[in-house]
């Protein structure tokens, strides 16, 4: 789960407040909600604090692809226990690449499966970015540290990269990308990444130590090549 039920006393200063409100804007989190998780800590599920961190859009997200539900059977399997007694936490496990054109519907299966996760039962801490906006909380500038936050976003155990490729390339993007991907993939840690991108054009993108990693440590999905912003699918 990313968000935490928390004593209200331990938010009380007015740095603390602020810092959470900035975490909270970057991560796009609705502050009301979380609110809302402070001043009734009881009344929240997993589940509820779960949609409270996801975007209005995706919320009733209900993962169907076939590839997709293997690997939230996959990564339930793979969660552990922290001690005796203890929820089951999401840990390691395999990675998804999901490919497809604009439209077909690899963001919803993304949340979806971490709906569906969340559904089994285990304890998981997630976090979900475009690759994008990943990119521009890492540009260095002053008041931020940006090796800390990604430090964190490396470490998370369930990470969503969503649109990788959609970014103009650089240096500087190959270079994080690549310190992100292999950190990732040394610790096994579960990721989901969406991209419009062919895989030829994932290599000249991302260069070839990326996308040599992402081919051993994800499984590849592909979609119908349909926008379903455009089709709605027959009933
Ligand atoms: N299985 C589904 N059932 C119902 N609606 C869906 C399904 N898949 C996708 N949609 C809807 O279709 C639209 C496009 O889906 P989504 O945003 O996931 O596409 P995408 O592949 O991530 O596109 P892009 O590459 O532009 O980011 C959204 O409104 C989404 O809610
Ligand atoms: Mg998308």
């Amino acid at each position: 789960m990313r968000t935490h039920t928390r004593d209200p006393q331990t938010l009380g200063s007015a740095g603390t407040l602020d810092r959470m409100a900035r975490i909270l804007a970057a991560r796009n989190i609705d502050p009301a909600a979380v609110a809302a998780l402070v001043d009734e800590p009881d009344s929240f599920s997993p589940l509820d604090a779960l949609l409270a961190a996801m975007p209005p859009r995706y919320q009733g997200a209900v993962a169907d692809h076939p590839q997709v539900l293997d690997w939230v059977r996959d990564v339930a399997q793979q969660a552990v226990a922290p001690s005796q007694g203890a929820r089951r936490q999401v840990t390691t496990g395999p990675s998804l690449l999901m490919a497809g054109v604009v439209g077909a519907g690899k963001t919803h299966q993304a949340y979806g499966a971490v709906r569906q996760l969340v559904r089994t039962g285990v304890g998981v801490r997630w976090r979900a970015t475009t690759a994008a906006d990943l990119y521009a909380d890492l540009r260095p500038r002053p008041g931020v540290d940006s090796e800390r936050e990604l430090a964190d976003v490396s470490r998370c155990p369930l990470l969503i990269i969503d649109d990788l490729g959609a970014a103009k390339a650089s240096e500087w993007v190959e270079e994080v990308t690549y310190r992100l991907i292999n950190r990732r993939y040394n610790h096994m840690l579960p990721t989901l990444i969406t991209t419009n991108l062919a895989i030829k054009d994932l290599r000249a993108y991302l260069g070839d130590r990326v996308t040599s990693r992402l081919a051993q440590m994800t499984t590849r999905v592909e979609f119908e090549p349909v926008d379903r912003r455009r089709h709605r699918p027959a009933a």
